[in-house]
């Protein structure tokens, strides 16, 4: 059967490489790709801020599967446009998609279903805002309504600075439009994990549990990026709190969300703050987290096609997915200057040698014959391993052999599991 894959980055990668791996499949295209991709996937190109320009691919392809990878295709609702013409997509409908789309339709929802998350309010000008910002206590979480790419999240110490960013938030001052809606949040305490699980509808199906690194410097300092590195071990969530997780909250949210005539099929990503009170949603995304989805698929030994049909099809009731034993663990290497500005262009050697670890590739390209970066995150080393440092040890190994002008990447990816060791 032929796949195709929507995205250009580390996620996609790691999911084409596992769609490649299944004996079904015998072509995977990818649109648009990216340069690491290109080894074991057809390039077609598109734009990814366009339907008309995803649905000329599909039909000039005719896969017999579509994995929409990133947000942005999914709130445009590419999932309905192709499911209305038959063709079997992966991912969640726009509507259902609003789980991660909008925050505040996200908070409400929660609300309404009785879900654990942070004391909210919703505001939708200047007069709402100073009447609700009274009911905080700093510091104060102030976000943006719509999709932001991470940048749409500022965290305040005093109402004063969380009524300046909220207005800078209305005025469009850190995203590329105003925000319409600002929801304002009560600051959580604790450690954050990556609950994402599969869905049909009707059925939750949870994947491994993975925890990100969010900040650029080593210790969680500096500022926030897309993801610096991710690793996945037994142990990551306490015994229990899966089957917790699972009976009141994932499984809820997939129950409300039927209820509601939304009914969510894809990857639903529920981020977590394990909190003195429990575990708390902090945000839904409605696909797979980039790098968490690299870490998780080099532990999968179940055939993915068969596990996306299947959620496609209803028929997650009674799944069950294979995982190796042990650890993994994704490390990304960044360009020197990111999440500021950074150059682009520079070539990328050493890949060649690297035989102790999968390197999926986030911002690169084929230029003239050569690999060079095209992003601020650039690789994503990862690697299994029977234990965390066994599998830490293998993407530095790894990471020693490649090269690029500026390469820079965090060495401290699982501290928070090593520091627990040591207790
Ligand atoms: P979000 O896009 O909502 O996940 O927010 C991005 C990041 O901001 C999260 O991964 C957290 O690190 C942080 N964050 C968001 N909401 C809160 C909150 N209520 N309390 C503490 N940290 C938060
Ligand atoms: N790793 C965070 C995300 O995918 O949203």
């Amino acid at each position: 059967m032929k796949v195709l894959i929507f995205g250009s980055g580390g996620r996609e990668h790691a999911l084409a490489w596992a769609v490649k791996k299944s004996p079904r499949v015998t072509e995977v295209v990818c649109a648009p790709g990216n340069g690491g991709m290109a080894g074991i996937a057809r390039l077609v190109p598109t734009d990814l801020h366009s339907v008309p320009s995803m649905l000329a691919v599909v039909e000039a392809e005719k896969p017999d599967l579509v994995i929409v990878g990133p947000e942005l295709p999914l709130s445009l609702g590419i999932v309905d446009e192709l499911t209305a013409r038959g063709v079997r997509t992966f991912g969640p409908t726009r509507a259902a998609a609003m789980l991660e789309s909008s925050k505040a339709f996200a908070k409400r929802f929660m609300q309404l279903n009785n879900i654990p998350t942070a004391a909210f309010a919703v505001c939708t000008n200047e007069a709402e805002l100073h009447k609700m910002l009274h009911h905080f206590h700093p510091p104060i979480v102030v976000k943006a309504d719509g999709l932001a790419a991470g940048k749409g999240v500022l965290i305040c110490d005093s109402r004063e600075e969380a009524h300046e960013a909220a207005l800078g938030l209305f005025a469009g001052k850190y995203l590329d439009a105003p925000a319409e809606q600002v929801v304002l949040e009560e600051f959580l305490v604790g450690e954050e994990v990556s609950f994402l699980c599969l869905a049909d509808g009707k059925n939750v199906l949870p994947l491994i549990p993975a925890q990100d690194h969010k900040r650029i410097g080593e210790g969680d300092t500096g500022l926030n990026t897309g993801g610096m590195g991710v690793y996945t071990m037994k142990g990551l969530l306490e015994e229990g709190m899966t089957e917790w997780v699972l009976h009141h909250i994932a499984q809820p949210t997939i129950d409300a969300m039927a209820a509601d005539d939304m009914p969510f099929k894809g990857v639903l990503y529920i981020g977590l703050m394990i909190t003195a009170r429990g575990p708390m949603v902090l945000e839904y995304n409605a696909r797979f987290g980039d790098p968490e989805t690299q870490a998780i698929l080099v532990r999968l030994e179940s055939d993915i096609v068969d596990v996306l049909e299947a959620c496609i099809d209803g028929h997650l009731g009674g799944y069950q997915l294979e995982w190796s034993p042990g650890a993994s663990v994704c490390v990304i290497a960044s360009s020197a200057g990111y999440p500021g500005s950074y150059k682009s262009g520079l070539p990328i050697t050493g890949l060649e040698k690297v035989k102790e670890a999968q390197v999926f590739h986030s911002g690169t390209k084929m230029q003239d014959g050569e690999l060079v970066t095209s992003g601020g995150r650039v690789l994503g080393v990862t690697a299994a391993a029977a234990t965390l440092r066994e599998a830490l040890n293998r993407c530095h190994t790894a990471l020693g052999k490649i090269h690029f002008d500026g390469i820079y990447y965090r060495h401290d990816i699982g501290h928070r599991a090593f520091s627990k060791e040591k207790h």
